[in-house]
This record gives C-alpha cells, structure tokens and sequence, in this order.
C-alpha cells in the first residue's frame, strides 16, 4: 500500500490529541483510507511535551521548520497557534508542496487570503476545519453540505470558554475567575484565555465563517467586538428571571448587497435553540434559502473534539494526494475584485 507521512508542529492539547489519535488508530485510519497514514515526524518547542505520547523513535525533530523540510512528509498539521512562526511554517509547507491542516484561527483571520493564494499557486489544499466549533464538521456543512444556498444570517456559539463560563456561571451561581480557572484545566481556553474572554476569539472564527459564506474575507477591525468581561452574577440572574440566557454570540447578517458582522453578549430567549447549547458545547444556527433552518451542534473545544476534526481533514487531504489531485482552498473574491475587502454594513 501506499504511504502518506504526516509532519505535526505543536504537542499541546490538540496537537497531543492528534498525535495519540493517529497512533492509536492507524490501523483503522489506515484501512479506512486504503494507504499507510503514519505519523512521521512531530515537534515542539517544549520537547517535553512529548513524554508520554509514546512517540516512535525518529519521529521527533528539532523544530517546526525541521517538520516542514522533510521531503518525506507529505501532509502539514500546524497547531502551534498564534501568527508567528505559524505563518511562516505554513506558507514554508504550501512551498515545499505540501498540503497543510490548521486549527489556527487566528491565523486564518488575519493571513487566510495570503495562505490561500498561495496554496491555489501550488495546486496545494489548505484544510480547517478544527478552526472553527471544535468537532462539529462546520467548515465542510457550509463549504459543501450548504454551499447551494444564499444564507441570509448565520448565529455562532463560537467559543467553549466564554460558553462554558456563563453556562456555570447561569447553573450554579459560580464565581467568574474560578470557571475560567476551570476551563483552563480542560484544556478550552487559549493560551492566553484574553483572547476567549474578549470576545477576540468567537471574532476570528466569525470572520472565517464570514469568508466562506460571502467568498470574501472580511477586515478583522470591522468586526464589532465585544466579550463576556464585564457580564456580572446580577446580569444573568435578572436575565434569567425574565426569560432569557447570556450568551456571546457571533452573528452574521446579510444587509442588501452589505454584511453585519458582531460579537457581543445578548439575550437568547429560553424557547431558542441556542439558548439550551450549554457548557463547552458550540452550535452555528445558519438559514439558507433552499435548505431553510440548520442547526449545528457540539463540542466546540477541547483535546479530543478538535484532534478528531484535525485528523478528518488530514484523510481528506491524504485522499488528495493519493488521488494526485490538487488541493482545494475556499473562494477568495469575485473575478471582478479579487483583491477587495467585504463591504460590511453599518451596525444600528
Ligand atoms: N479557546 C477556544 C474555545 C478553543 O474556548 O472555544 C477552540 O477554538
């Protein structure tokens, strides 16, 4: 059978998921996918973060750029988070010809029109799907599943900290800074959770959302942004007693020919669907024109959740490059205006 080598940069929470999931279940993934899918060469910076991985001798590099230089390696996974050196490994990859998979959102938010360009160049796939709502098979719902529909709106529960904090804070009356304590003993939080609790996060996987519903990516900036900071045990309790939950919402309007596009708090009534997604969980409430109402739900974060949508795009880019076809990247702008930004509407 034939191989394909899969080069992992980052061993934290979802990279060690990674790892053990491609170890642990070679055989299947392997038979599944009718070729070797082995795990062929894995670093991070904190070397020991591979203790307890078992990793198989060789396997372990130097360094991320060691990962992206191997001409064995056929497949990429970056999950070092952050924009540098994540960029620079990623665009490093695409060059060398290799097909990459990312759950780095904020790097997708910031340089995805870079990163895409350059793997449409290479006849290369970008895979993303662990970017956004964990493992809730998101990305592919509305690259593909969705993809006939004009979608009119698009509701988020985006980010597993900010949900997990309120929904603890609205059950059990818990103290703000021991949930998010709490979260980061799970493994949801970033590594640094400023990002979670400012709503910067849910923003990020917004604007990618945005991109693929629109084909056009939006400026960060534009994105009105608000987190769960200053939401006190008083807010949700009146809340609650009229009717409502707090939750931070990512919400995606179309507004004529414009996009609104805003993170904030909101009032969800009881009677919503999202107002019963609780905990970790995330959810992406989409209406489209054909299909109607679709409600996506699950884990949005943590070590196994997120190391199984990661390893769902790694056997969809193997099938690629088993194929020799070339990999596939999300639209990047009309023909006409390939290099604008989305019009976003004016918020009221
Ligand atoms: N920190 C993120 C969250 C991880 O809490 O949702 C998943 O993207």
């Amino acid at each position: 059978r034939k191989r394909i080598n899969v080069g992992l940069i980052g061993l934290g929470t979802v990279g060690g998921g990674v790892a053990r999931l491609l170890l642990e279940q070679q055989r299947r993934l392997s038979d599944y996918l009718g070729a070797e899918l082995t795990l062929a060469r894995a670093a991070d910076r904190d070397p020991a973060l591979a203790q307890g991985l078992d990793l198989p001798a060789g396997v372990l590099v130097a360094d991320g750029a060691a990962v992206v230089a191997d001409p064995q390696v056929d497949i990429v996974v970056e999950l070092i988070g952050g924009l540098e050196p994540a960029r620079a490994f990623v665009l490093a990859a695409i060059a060398g010809g290799k097909h990459v998979a990312t759950a780095n959102k904020a790097l997708l938010a910031h340089h995805g029109r870079e990163i895409f360009l350059a793997a449409r160049q290479k006849g290369v796939g970008v895979a993303f799907e662990a970017s956004v709502g964990g493992g809730i098979p998101l990305i592919r719902s509305l690259r593909e599943g969705l993809a006939a529909n004009d979608i009119s709106h698009c509701l988020g529960i985006l980010n597993g900290t900010c949900n997990f904090i309120l929904s603890k804070m609205t059950a059990e009356g818990a103290a703000y800074a021991d949930v998010l304590a709490q979260a980061q003993q799970e493994g949801y939080a970033e590594a640094d959770p400023t990002f979670d609790v400012a709503g910067t996060d849910t923003a990020h996987k917004l604007a990618i959302i945005a991109a693929l519903v629109t084909g056009r990516q939006p400026e960060l900036n534009d994105i009105s942004t608000e987190g769960i900071t200053k939401i006190a045990p008083l807010d949700i309790q009146l809340a609650g007693e009229f009717g409502f939950k707090v939750k931070l919402l990512a919400v995606l309007r179309k507004v004529g020919q414009a996009v609104e596009l805003r993170v904030h708090p909101t009032l969800v009534p009881l009677g919503h669907p999202m107002a019963s997604v609780d905990g970790p969980f995330n959810a992406l409430f989409v209406e489209g024109d054909w299909v109607g109402e679709v409600l996506l739900y699950g884990r949005g974060a943590g070590r196994r959740p997120t190391a199984s949508a990661v390893v769902g795009d790694v056997l969809d880019l193997a099938r690629d490059v088993l194929c020799g076809c070339p990999g596939r990247v999300p639209p990047l702008g009309s023909a006409a205006e390939p290099e604008g930004p989305l019009a976003l509407a004016p918020l009221d």
